[in-house]
């Protein structure tokens, strides 16, 4: 049955527009009650990793179900919880081994803010309360988090309830924002932040807080190489903790545990997310080294924090089940692999005129579009030629992640692509014959 417009009384994010009512989802395809089939091309919001309708998913969950669901953190712990985040240590890099468990990504970085803080006044440093950020960034919607994002768009209307977060620029290589090129530059960006570190004065910054690539604002931006190594080498310089917000690009979606696994970088803190339940259940993490919580649990002896559904076991164990999926059939490998495959595949769109750029790591990759292809110059956003190219590709059965704001905030516009890692060759090229149509079409409205 078709939805039509405010017609039922839940409050859409885009009440003017008309949903489809899914019905189920199996692999790399959701469904729709009129029995449309579409291809998951961005698991959602690089969500869904192992695809959906997995069996030993349901099993997990009703195992846990029929013990218990819930229990409140400050009351119990669970074989659950502890087993999971022996998981999540296990595949995180050493000394990062204490998990703290949520429900929601912006939540997670609000709790790594107020994790750093703590840190930092509980051994000594009362000062330090700043957290630096990028701009072309996204860690979340909620005040404090959105304060941290570089998403302009995103942040006008909040602006004046926000907390000072100061912002430096994005290592941005199709936009450099000093005029560089990667085959010369020393990454002048990761230099903005020792700048930055000491306008604000180094003992009042607490942390930073990076994508190691960029999602949902640029649409998988891989930063040049050596860039995270100067900045882990800057945040030590100056006492400044390095958050890893990995809530898109963690747990195998650039076809490494972590994406900052590819620079060899350890960062203080990780927050992980959407991948590690696969969209069955909200599950977010902040994973910690052991010295943040070890002077927590000294100097306080109780982390002045919490949510209700944190540790939740059948959270929990959805997690679990969702590791071992990954592990049984080596999906992490597999991202890697189709990676470089659907990367190849993609680079041929760059034939179409108002394709200015295609990039990636794993199966998390980024079509950027451009007005002039040599000047760079983006599209006047009114024209919302990401949602041009993003309807068109879902009128053909193919779900993508249209974004913008990347070139400056406002103005950019990208696909981003990220599948499931079950996704074969074959479902590969489908995926991207239908961007390719969907790209000409919308050639046809902008152009004439
Ligand atoms: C990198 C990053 N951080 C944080 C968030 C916020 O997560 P949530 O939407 O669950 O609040 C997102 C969401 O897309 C994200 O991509």
């Amino acid at each position: 049955m078709a939805q039509k417009v405010n017609e039922d009384h839940v409050f859409y994010r885009t009440p003017t527009k008309v949903y489809p009512t899914v019905d189920r989802g199996e692999g790399i395809y959701i469904y729709d009650k009129e029995g449309r089939q579409f291809i998951d091309g961005s698991g959602g919001a690089a969500v869904v990793n192992i695809g959906h309708g997995v069996k030993e998913i349901e099993e997990a969950m009703l195992k846990q179900a029929s013990r218990i669901a819930f229990t409140h953190g400050t009351q119990f712990t669970s074989e659950a919880a502890i087993e999971l985040a022996d998981r999540i240590v296990k595949m995180s890099p050493p000394g990062l081994s204490r998990v703290y468990f949520l429900s929601g990504g912006s939540e997670a970085v609000e709790t790594a803010m107020k994790m750093a803080r703590q840190y930092q006044v509980d051994r000594g440093n009362p000062m330090k309360f700043k957290v630096i950020s990028r701009w072309a960034s996204y860690h979340g919607n909620t005040v404090g988090a959105l304060a941290l994002s570089g998403h302009t768009g995103r942040r006008r209307y909040y602006l004046p309830l926000m907390l000072h977060t100061p912002h430096i620029a994005p290592c941005y290589c199709y936009r450099c924002p000093f005029k560089l090129v990667p085959e010369t530059c020393s990454v002048e960006c990761a230099e903005e932040l020792e700048k930055t570190i000491l306008y604000e004065g180094p003992d009042s910054v607490s942390a930073f807080i990076a994508e190691p690539v960029v999602g949902a604002t640029a649409g998988a931006l891989v930063p040049k190489d050596g860039y995270f190594r100067r900045i882990r080498e800057i945040c030590d310089k100056y006492d400044v903790l390095l958050i890893s917000d990995e809530v898109m690009s963690g747990v195998g979606r650039t076809g490494r545990n972590w994406a900052l696994d590819h620079w060899s970088v350890v960062p203080d803190m990780i927050v992980a997310a959407k991948g590690l339940a696969s969209g069955y259940t909200p599950l977010y993490v902040v994973v910690a080294k052991e010295q943040i919580h070890q002077v927590i649990k000294e100097k306080n002896g109780t982390f002045v924090h919490g949510h209700t559904y944190s540790q939740n076991p059948l959270s929990c164990s959805v997690g679990t089940a969702v590791l071992d999926y990954l592990k049984k059939h080596d999906l992490v490998a597999a991202s890697a692999q189709k990676g470089v495959y659907l990367l190849e595949k993609l680079k041929g769109l760059l034939k179409h005129p108002i394709v200015g750029d295609v990039r990636g790591l794993g199966l998390f990759a980024g079509i950027e579009f451009v007005k002039d292809k040599k000047t760079k110059e983006p599209f006047d956003p009114k024209l919302r030629v990401n949602v041009l190219v993003g309807n068109s590709a879902f009128a053909k059965g193919l779900i993508s992640y249209p974004g913008g704001g990347g070139a400056d905030g406002v103005k950019g516009d990208h696909s981003l692509l990220a599948p499931p890692y079950i996704i074969t060759e074959a479902q590969i090229d489908r995926m991207v014959q239908i961007m390719d149509e969907a790209i000409t079409e919308t050639e046809k409205k902008v152009q004439g």
